[in-house]
């Protein structure tokens, strides 16, 4: 239900604020409940920073001038500069805490100067807002200072998650097993003592390359829904130093790379063969891989 917020003290009409979730990528990734949301926004906020900023930047007015009719107006502001080179867990949480509430600012501000009362701002966050996405706890910050009453509502998106799944045809879990969703360095610390599946993401250290030899498969994407997308699936000792060649290439050409992944512990469950068969389909080839529509 949307949370309007109230304005007694005011007497200001309520500013609103959407969530939407875009998508991780994929323009038809956008559902019907985010296009109609957006035609509700009177101006779009986007924070970003560098080549990475320019190319979702891209991607979002083109996301825009497809389903808008009329013109949009869209402010972006500077991500703030965030400490990455604090490994240590503890140090790890106190630097991303520092670095939400130096982009609570900035949100904060664009709120106050940038939507008038009565108005309606859009956050277009990557894949779906729940996951991995910091927009909803620096609203809940911004809130908390009571410096601005705003009211707030969320529309899901595909998640990169989902699309990776889409793309290689699987499920994310064994039949009656759990699943972990985790960063790549959580991973890097420990590896699950179940018999659940994992989907890796913010893993910029590659940490699939440290955990050959235990029987796992890999489901990679790079770019999922794009159209620099790569795929490839296969045995992980078989096909680590292929990704991680693959990466480093397209890292390289395009500046920055996203990429996520599936690891499936043991060998293939029958059920995720039979699944297969199920889908018309036959199991991959002996080195598993996939090669992507344009990878
Ligand atoms: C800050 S999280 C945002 C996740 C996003 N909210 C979602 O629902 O997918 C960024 C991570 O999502 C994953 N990711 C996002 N978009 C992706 C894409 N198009 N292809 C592969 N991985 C992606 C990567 O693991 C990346 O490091």
């Amino acid at each position: 239900m949307a949370d309007m917020a109230g304005t007694a003290e005011t007497g200001e009409a309520p500013r609103h604020i959407l969530v939407i979730g875009m998508g991780a990528g994929d323009p038809d990734h956008l559902t019907l409940a985010a296009v109609k949301a957006m035609r509700r926004a009177d101006v779009f906020f986007v924070l970003g920073k560098g080549k990475e900023k320019e190319s979702l930047t891209r991607l979002r007015r083109d996301i825009l001038d497809e389903h808008l009719t009329g013109p949009y107006r869209v402010v972006e502001a500077d991500d703030p500069w965030r400490d990455r080179t604090q490994d240590d867990a503890t140090r790890y949480t106190s630097a991303v805490h520092d670095w939400r509430h130096r982009r609570a600012d900035i949100c904060e501000r664009l709120i106050i100067e940038e939507l008038a009362p009565g108005q309606c701002g859009a956050f277009l966050v990557w894949g779906d807002p729940a996951l991995y996405d910091s927009t909803l706890a620096i609203l809940d910050d911004i809130r908390g200072r009571g410096t601005v009453e705003f009211g707030h509502e969320v529309i899901p998106g595909i998640s990169s998650v989902s699309a990776l799944a889409a793309r290689h045809r699987v499920t994310l879990n064994q039949v009656g097993r759990p699943i972990h969703i985790t960063p790549g360095r959580r991973l890097a610390q420990g590896f699950p003592e179940d018999d659940g599946d994992i989907v890796v993401m913010l893993d910029g250290h590659e940490t699939f390359t440290h955990l050959t030899g235990r029987g796992l498969w890999i489901h990679w994407g790079a770019y999922i829904g794009t159209p620099d997308e790569i795929l490839v699936a296969g045995p992980l000792d078989e096909v680590a130093d292929e990704i991680s060649r693959m990466r480093a290439e397209a890292r390289e050409r395009h500046g920055w790379i996203m990429d996520t992944y599936l690891l499936r512990q043991g060998p293939r469950g029958e059920e995720a063969a039979a699944g297969e068969e199920a889908a018309g389909r036959p199991a991959e080839g002996a080195d598993g891989s996939v090669g992507g529509p344009l990878g």
